[in-house]
């Protein structure tokens, strides 16, 4: 049976703000995975292996909006998104179940965006 709680990650592109200061996006995505670099591991051997350096994490789903390509922004559209996690809890909530879908993450990261659009 699927689970009744799913949880999703996006990464949201680069802001002017960040690439104003050559800020590098360490994050990158594979299916359902995100790996996430430590960038003050680079260039120490001292650090340990890969895995103390790339750490993994699995969801549900995953968005990558962070990539320039446009075919992978295009995959995470936000009619995707809702496609994915929103026309489940409306169908629920129509029939009289109790939905609930948050977003949670630091100011800026996109849950407004996410949520509403623009
Ligand atoms: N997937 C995305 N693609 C393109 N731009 C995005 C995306 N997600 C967020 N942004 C942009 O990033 C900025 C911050 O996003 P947003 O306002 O949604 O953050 P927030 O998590 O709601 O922040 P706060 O906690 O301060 O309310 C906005 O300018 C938004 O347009
Ligand atoms: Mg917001």
């Amino acid at each position: 049976m699927a689970s009744n709680v799913r949880v999703a990650v996006r990464v949201r592109p680069l802001s002017r703000k960040e690439t104003d200061v050559q800020a590098r996006n360490i994050i990158s995505t594979g299916g359902n995975c995100i790996n996430i670099t430590n960038v003050k591991a680079e260039g120490q051997p001292e650090f340990g292996d890969h895995r103390e350096r790339v750490k993994s994490f699995t969801f549900d789903y995953c968005y990558d909006n962070a990539s320039d390509c446009i075919e992978t922004t295009e995959l995470a559209s936000q009619e995707l998104v809702y496609q994915d996690l929103g026309t489940e809890v409306l169908q629920a909530a129509f029939e009289g179940y109790n939905a609930c879908m948050f977003a949670y993450g630091q100011t800026g990261t996109g849950k407004t965006y996410t949520m509403m659009g623009y």
